[in-house]
């Protein structure tokens, strides 16, 4: 197994999240999809954020930046999309229920002991999202958030998405630290990949039992919930 650049060599200081499918359930989003549209809930929640990765790709690697959108309204052009592919009628309505429930995505339930704990540790703690600003507060906000994290990183900042080097630099300008020192922590398989890359220790949170990205890079570790994070400091 390949380790990254950074393993075992230095004690991390930090750990920044990833927000949508890691902090915060993006797929939460299916049930209220399903009520909307029967039988479609799955397949649409999936064509959403697929559409909405491949958004964020598309500005940032193209005519270098210029067709940059904050990640809300991508967010909102991945829906359209999807409801045109599945042939779903998407009325202004529905769009605004879906997208507030956006808004307000579910947090997964071991979210708070986990930053608690990392808190009591001494650690700092934050985000590192594609979120723009605005919908990051109203999640952290809205998961009763606020006061477990140090950092609420958008990369807004820069206006590139990940899995752009300038978008994860923000992580270590914000801590004051290097990549190394800090566990980066993703559900997103590839956002985990190209943190490891970047030179971050990394956690893949693999909830759903999928295969990792075949490219040759592991993870420094991989685990099944946020509380994996804690075998990074082990207790003195
Ligand atoms: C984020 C997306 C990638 O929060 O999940 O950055």
């Amino acid at each position: 197994m390949e380790k990254s650049r950074a393993t075992a060599t230095s004690q991390p200081q930090a750990v920044l999240f990833d927000a949508y499918g890691t902090l915060f359930d993006v797929y939460s989003v299916g049930l209220v999809a399903e009520q909307l549209f029967p039988g479609q809930g799955q397949a649409l929640s999936l064509l959403w954020r697929d559409k909405q990765i491949e958004y964020t790709r598309l500005v940032t690697t193209s005519n270098h930046g210029a067709h940059y959108q904050p990640f809300w309204q991508l967010t909102q052009a991945g829906l359209r999309y999807a409801c045109k592919r599945l042939q779903l009628k998407l009325t202004p309505e529905i769009e605004l229920q879906l997208m507030n429930q956006y808004r307000h995505l579910s947090a997964f339930p071991e979210n708070r002991d986990v930053l608690q704990a990392l808190k009591a540790r001494g650690i700092a703690t934050g985000i590192l999202s594609n979120g723009d600003p605005e919908m990051l507060g109203i999640a952290v906000r809205s998961a009763g958030l606020e006061g477990l994290l140090d950092h609420v990183i958008s990369v807004d900042a820069v206006r590139k998405y990940k899995t752009h080097p300038e978008a994860y630099a923000l992580g270590e300008q914000a801590t004051g630290l290097r990549a190394a020192q800090i566990v980066f922590v993703s559900s997103n398989s590839w956002d985990a990949l190209a943190a490891t890359w970047y030179g971050f220790q990394t956690l893949w949170v693999n909830r759903y039992a999928l295969p990792f990205e075949e490219l040759g890079t592991q993870p420094t570790r991989t685990g099944h919930t946020l509380n994996d994070v804690l075998a990074f400091f082990p207790a003195e």
